[in-house]
């Protein structure tokens, strides 16, 4: 494959450990641009001939061949996306909240211009989640999804039963680079409701009303009582497609001591498990939340646009060779 130009939308835990990659040049990738709230903000690293806009638009004035969203706001994210994708740049996001709900749309501006919308990024970090759920659908029939999705509360509660307390474990997640800027979408469960809605996309092939998803959040009161109860408990999003074609989702907290995946999925642990209607289970786990993890989940899924971009470029030649013969 060519070398990407590569953009990137946010520099935050996410965003500067791909920037940071990137304009390492070890790989055949060029940043190109960076999106960032506040230009003046000092950095762990200077990076050499980045520049810093403060509107989503001038982005795309840089010609891209892909922009990676490491957005914190679902909102720019989703702006961007789209209008990325309506150009023909291709999009590498780890921005769950920007895609959740608009998969069948956004695949669709990516068709018609020729670009590529990947997201292994944003759901499971390092686990290849939706690889796994869409394995799954290529090989067989999805009927359930359970996973574990969200690495800042499991990590709380794992903190917990060693014996931190809930506000101390809060500030660990997020020095620790697993919970959002804002970790209320990670203790209310939106963030779990928006990795299952885009799980639920892979493996079903339609979208869920997201407020139709029901959440039970984490308090310090409900962690407490967990850990006092001595069994094992975890935040599971769950779907399932009944026969009758209905698809339910919830996330809500449950009890998995005898459950051999999720009981020993601990810390910022994510785990998976997707079962299709003739029985057979596909699982995944790994590291959920961090820059590590998510990076090198980023790096993957550039890879795979990389090919893909190839493959469509190598197209639309023959294409353009077979309409020049036709009309000669
Ligand atoms: N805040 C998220 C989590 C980051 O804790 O799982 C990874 O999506």
């Amino acid at each position: 494959p060519r070398r990407l130009r590569v953009a990137v939308a946010g520099l935050g835990v996410i965003g500067e450990g791909a920037a940071l990659e990137l304009a390492k040049q070890t790989k055949p990738y060029g940043l190109c641009a960076a999106l960032v709230r506040d230009p003046g903000k000092a950095r762990a690293q200077e990076l050499e001939n980045l520049r810093t806009y403060s509107d989503p638009a001038v982005m795309l004035v840089e010609h891209p061949d892909v922009i990676v969203d490491a957005l914190p706001s679902g909102e720019v994210g989703r702006w961007l996306i789209e209008a990325a994708l309506s150009k023909g740049v291709s999009i590498v996001t780890a921005n769950k909240q920007a895609i959740a709900g608009s998969l069948a749309l956004l695949h669709k501006y990516a068709h018609d211009h020729g670009a590529v919308l990947s997201y292994s990024p944003s759901v499971g970090g390092g686990a290849p989640m939706v690889e796994t759920v869409r394995k799954a659908r290529e090989e067989g029939s999805p009927r359930e999804i359970r996973a574990i999705l969200n690495g800042t509360v499991n990590y709380i509660l794992s903190a917990m039963k060693n014996g931190a307390s809930f506000t101390n474990a809060v500030i660990s997640a997020q020095e620790a680079g697993f919970a959002e800027p804002d970790p209320t979408a990670d203790l209310s469960g939106e963030d779990a409701r928006a990795k299952i809605s885009i799980l639920t996309y892979e493996a079903f092939g339609h979208e869920i009303d997201l407020d139709a998803i029901e959440v039970e959040p984490l308090s310090a009161e409900k962690a407490g009582q967990f850990v006092k109860s001595g069994g094992v408990w975890k935040q599971i999003a769950h779907v399932v497609k009944s026969q009758d074609g209905q698809t339910k989702a919830k996330v809500s907290f449950e009890r998995v001591d005898e459950d051999p995946l999720f009981s020993k999925t601990e810390k910022e642990g994510n785990a998976l498990r997707v079962t299709c209607t003739d029985g057979r289970a596909l699982t995944c786990s790994g590291k959920g939340a961090g820059r590590a993890p998510t990076v090198s989940s980023i790096f993957a899924d550039l890879e795979r646009v990389a090919v893909k971009l190839t493959a469509l470029e190598a197209e639309h030649a023959k294409n353009a060779l077979r309409r020049g013969r036709t009309f000669s």
